[in-house]
């Protein structure tokens, strides 16, 4: 295989699963700062008070980042580390760290890829009512406007929001995280909203005129029938657009998926002037950050809902995790977005493999199943760039172990680097070797 010279080659984290220290230096408390507290919430109950303790540790962190060979670090800010009571009063301290930490990245030739929201949000945001109250839009524009004004001309590639498929429609549709909603009615203004506070970041980053580039990163499954009825067909389709173009389409091009507005049961359910929020606000993002772990099936079903169901192939090879091993999904992904949105470059933001930890630490080191999965994956996108694919970039999920959000505590491993959570101690796997190889 082989890839560009200026391929970017990086690793993706996010705050909350790293950082600890949680009120630490002013940080107000963040949504899972608050029912990581609460019993029952996280399996065996664990929380990210003290996490891979990074806050303290990023000096060393970056270190272990040089000595891998990364071009890019991806990596999120904690919004309640910048705004921790209310979006009237920054937090120095917490700007202060990022800035310290980016100016590190950036002289070991590492570009730092920066995320405002990867599910950790303020606790005072849920408390004034999260991404449905009508101000949530402006706190956020606040926020960005505070983060790009102090960061913005050193950090070239920025991104809005993480998986808003996850962060906000399956946390308010399917309580799958905080804050555990199960009301698909409240979801889709919940990702209405979603939408508009993206837009307004974009447009805060625009009007400052900053040189680098920004996205909101997707989490995607590339959608297959499960069978060759055209109905099954059809149904991929349909579920590709409600996971997929339901951010992308407005993000790149201003409107939800046509092929969905005949269905009332997800358009009813939007704003009567959903139309005009759109057309007032639309902003392009400049690129496409994709998120990608599993493929996805659907099977037409006559439900007067979605017409669709979720298949789990469950012939393809699983991690512990639940994510199926496909590496030939980047190679479809990949021409269906260049078809769907031509011109835009496009990064692969997480690619990982998770495996439960079974206790015993030195075992742990020799992974040799993340080794395939790279090594696959990488064959995948090597193939898709040769037919013509702008993928410019890998990040692979994760640098080291972490507090796995969507409730799986310390249970997984996802890391190139073993942390041993009772020491604290960093050690690099075997998956770390090849990669620095690669
Ligand atoms: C996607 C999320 O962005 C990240 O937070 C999570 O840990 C990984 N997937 C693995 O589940």
């Amino acid at each position: 295989m082989s890839f560009p010279k200026n391929f970017i080659w990086g690793t993706a984290s996010a705050a909350y699963q790293i950082e600890g220290a949680y009120n630490e230096d002013g940080k107000g408390l963040s949504i899972w700062d608050f029912y990581s507290h609460e019993k029952g919430k996280i399996l065996h109950n664990e929380t990210g008070d003290v996490a891979c303790d990074h806050i303290h540790r990023y000096k060393e962190d970056v270190q272990l980042m040089k000595q891998l060979g990364l071009r890019a670090f991806r990596f999120s800010i904690s919004w309640s580390r910048i705004y921790p009571n209310g979006p009237e009063e920054v937090c120095e301290a917490g700007l202060a760290y990022y800035e310290d930490m980016i100016d590190r990245l950036l002289a070991e030739g590492i570009e730092p890829f920066f995320d405002l929201w990867h599910c950790d949000l303020p606790y005072w945001v849920m408390e004034r009512g999260a991404v449905l109250s009508p101000e949530f839009v402006e706190w956020f524009r606040v926020y960005a406007r505070t983060v790009f004004t102090r960061l913005g001309r050193k950090v070239k590639y920025w991104c809005t929001i993480n998986e808003p498929s996850i962060n906000i429609m399956a946390s308010y549709a399917y309580g799958a995280n905080a804050p555990f909603h199960e009301n698909f009615d409240e979801a889709i203004l919940a990702c209405h909203n979603g939408i508009l506070a993206h837009y307004a970041a974009v447009q805060e980053f625009k009007k400052l005129n900053l040189p680098g580039q920004i996205t909101s990163v997707i989490h995607m499954e590339p959608v297959y029938a499960w069978t060759i009825d055209p109905k099954d067909q059809e149904a991929a389709d349909r579920k590709q657009a409600f996971y997929t173009g339901w951010w992308l389409d407005p993000m790149l091009k201003g409107h939800y998926p046509e092929i969905l507005k005949d269905y009332p049961y997800i358009m009813d359910k939007l704003p009567e002037n959903y139309q005009k929020d759109l057309e007032e606000n639309f902003v392009p993002m400049d690129f496409i950050g994709i998120n990608y772990y599993s493929p996805g099936y659907a099977r037409y079903k006559d439900d007067g809902e979605l017409y669709y169901e979720t298949i789990h192939n469950t012939a393809l090879p699983r991690d512990d995790y639940g994510f199926f091993f496909y590496p030939e999904g980047l190679f479809d992904m990949g021409i269906y977005l260049k078809q769907t949105y031509p011109g835009k470059d496009i990064f692969i933001t997480e690619n990982g493999f998770g495996k439960k930890k079974w206790g015993n630490l030195d075992e742990e080191l020799e992974d040799d199943y993340r080794i395939d999965v790279i090594r696959e994956h990488l064959r995948s996108m090597s193939r898709a760039i040769q037919a013509g694919v702008p993928y410019k970039g890998y990040f692979h999920w994760t640098i080291m172990d972490t507090n796995e959000l969507y409730a799986g505590g310390y249970n997984y491993m996802f890391g190139l680097t073993q942390i041993n959570y009772e020491t604290l101690e960093r050690r690099p796997r075997k998956s770390w070797y090849y990669y620095q190889k690669v």
